[in-house]
C-alpha cells in the first residue's frame, strides 16, 4: 500500500487527511505534535464527515514514507524538520500546500538528498476553529507543476474528492495567489476587520498598490499576468461575504504568528532581487512583523 504522511493537519491539511483516507487504497498517517482525536469535517453542502486517522506524536516513532503532505503554515516548516528527516528516503515525495512562491527554497534544505519537492498552488478554503474541527467552504482543489510527481501526485489523489490540476505554467498560478495574497491577508490582518474593509476607498488604494507591486515583481519573475489585476483581485474582494476574512486575520484575532514573510516578504525578497521597488509591501511586512508574535 501507498504510504501518506500529513505534517500539519489543521484546515488544509485535515481535509487532504480526510479524502486521501476515503479511497481506502492509501496507508493514510497524521504527524501531530498533541492528540488530535477524530477529525471532524464540516462541508459547505451542510454534511458532516467524522474519520479517524492512525496518528503519530513523537518523530522518532515515524518511518520512511512515500509521500508526505507538509501543510504547516510557512512559517512553522523548520520547526517541521524532525518529522521530515524521518519521513523522507530515497524517492520520497514532498507535496508542499502552503501560500508563497518558495516551496522550495524552504522546504528542499531540509530533506536529505533523495527525496523531492512537489510545490502546490492551495485552492481550498477552510478554517479550523478547533483542532480536529474543519470547516471546509469550497470543494477543494491544488494546482501542481505538469511534470512527473505532478502527475503522480494527480493519480495519488484520485477518488479523494480533492481535485489536482496541472498546469505548464506553475510560475503564473502560484504568483496569481499571492498578488490576491498580498493584499487580502496583509489588510485585513493589520485592520482587524473582514472583507467589507475594502469598501473604504482608501484602503481599496494601498490594496491595488500592493498587488500592483507584487503584479510587478511577478512578470519580472516570469508570470503572465493581466496589466489590470490590481483593479480585478479589489473589484473580487469587494464581492466576497461579508463574514469573510483570511487566515492571516483568524491567525491574528487568535493572538497567533502571522504567515506574512512567505507572502509580502517574499514579494520584498524578490523585487529586491530583480530590482523592483516594493515600499508598500515593505512597509506592510514591517508592520506585520510588529504585530505578529514571536515562535510558531
Ligand atoms: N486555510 C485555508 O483556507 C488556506 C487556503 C489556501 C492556502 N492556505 C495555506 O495552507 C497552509 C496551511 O494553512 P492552514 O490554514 O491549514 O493552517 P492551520 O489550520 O494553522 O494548520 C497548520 C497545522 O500545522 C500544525 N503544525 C505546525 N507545526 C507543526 C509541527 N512542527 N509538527 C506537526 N504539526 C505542526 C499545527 O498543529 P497544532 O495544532 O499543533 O498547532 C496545525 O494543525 C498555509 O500556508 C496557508 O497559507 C490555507
Amino acid at each position: 500500500m501507498t504510504r501518506v504522511a500529513l505534517v500539519g493537519v489543521g484546515a488544509v491539511g485535515g481535509v487532504m487527511a480526510a479524502g486521501l483516507a476515503s479511497t481506502g487504497r492509501l496507508e493514510v498517517t497524521a504527524c501531530v505534535r498533541s492528540p488530535l482525536g477524530e477529525l471532524r469535517i464540516d462541508r459547505p453542502e451542510g454534511a458532516v464527515e467524522k474519520v479517524s486517522i492512525p496518528q503519530v506524536l513523537d518523530p522518532a516513532q515515524a518511518s520512511a514514507v512515500d509521500w508526505v503532505v507538509l501543510a504547516t503554515k510557512a512559517h512553522q516548516t523548520a520547526g517541521a524538520k524532525p518529522w521530515l528527516e524521518r519521513l523522507c528516503a530515497a524517492g520520497t515525495r514532498v507535496v508542499v500546500l502552503q501560500n508563497g512562491v518558495e516551496h522550495r527554497e524552504r522546504v528542499a534544505p531540509l530533506l536529505g538528498a533523495a527525496a523531492r519537492v512537489l510545490p502546490a498552488v492551495v485552492e481550498i478554503s477552510a478554517e479550523s476553529p478547533q483542532r480536529g474541527h474543519i470547516r471546509l467552504f469550497n470543494r477543494p482543489r491544488i494546482v501542481v507543476p505538469e511534470e512527473d510527481d505532478g502527475v503522480e501526485f494527480a493519480a495519488l489523489c484520485q477518488g479523494s474528492g480533492i481535485t489536482v490540476s496541472l498546469t505548464d505554467d506553475f510560475v503564473t498560478a502560484t504568483w496569481e495567489k499571492l498578488c490576491l495574497n498580498a493584499a487580502n491577508g496583509a489588510i485585513t490582518a493589520l485592520t482587524t476587520r473582514r472583507m467589507p474593509v475594502f469598501d473604504n476607498p482608501r484602503v481599496a488604494q494601498l490594496g491595488r498598490a500592493l498587488v500592483e507591486e507584487a503584479r510587478q515583481v511577478a512578470t519580472a519573475s516570469g508570470a503572465n499576468l493581466p496589466d489590470d489585476l490590481a483593479d480585478q483581485v479589489i473589484a473580487r474582494l469587494r464581492t466576497m461575504p461579508a463574514e469573510s476574512g483570511s487566515s492571516m486575520l483568524w491567525d491574528r484575532l487568535a493572538g497567533r504568528p502571522l504567515e506574512y514573510d512567505a507572502r509580502n516578504g517574499a514579494v520584498v525578497r524578490a523585487g529586491a532581487r530583480l530590482g523592483i521597488p516594493t515600499p508598500y509591501n515593505d512597509t506592510v511586512t514591517a508592520l506585520l512583523e510588529a504585530v505578529s508574535p514571536s515562535g510558531a
